[in-house]
């Protein structure tokens, strides 16, 4: 597990961007942590490091999932806020993603816990000292 303390938005999608670089086909980024804390922010860096030139990464929580691509590769951005059930979670297309190895970052994972894979990265955030400043934890990746 690493820790990192963020003291701004920019030190948070700088984050994002160093976990992207390092992804490959099939992970999943599973965020947890209370709204507003930066999972969003955190995925325009995540996107950034997967070489997706992509400007418009915002909360999918209306859409469920945003689909982000890059040349050469592509990014699953979901939002499982509103999701309680495992028809609600099938019906979002959680699981031909998964089977499809594409890489995914999913907020509110929380209400998917069991449905994550064992290998899942975990990005948990919590508030920081400061109103902007939050506590960023990482299992499962090694970010040095
Ligand atoms: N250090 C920080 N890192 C990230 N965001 C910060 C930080 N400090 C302040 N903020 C602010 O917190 C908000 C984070 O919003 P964002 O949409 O990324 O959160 P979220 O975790 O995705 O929320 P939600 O659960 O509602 O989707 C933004 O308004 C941003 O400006
Ligand atoms: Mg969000």
């Amino acid at each position: 597990m690493s820790s990192f303390y963020s003291k701004s938005v920019k030190d948070t999608v700088e984050l994002g961007n160093k976990l992207g670089s390092k992804l490959s086909k099939g992970k999943v980024v599973a965020y947890f942590g209370p709204m507003g804390m930066g999972k969003t922010a955190f995925t325009h860096g995540l996107a950034e490091g997967l070489g997706i030139d992509e400007k418009n990464v915002s909360s999918p929580t209306f859409a469920l999932v945003h689909e982000y691509k890059g040349k050469e590769n592509k990014l699953y951005h979901f939002d499982m806020y509103r999701i309680s059930t495992w028809d609600d979670l099938y019906s979002t297309g959680y699981f031909d993603y998964l089977d499809a190895e594409e890489i995914l970052a999913v907020e509110w994972s929380e209400n998917i816990e069991n449905a994550l894979p064992e290998d899942c990265i975990k990005v948990i955030f919590s508030p920081g000292e400061n109103e902007n400043e939050r506590n960023i934890e990482i299992i499962g990746v090694d970010l040095l």
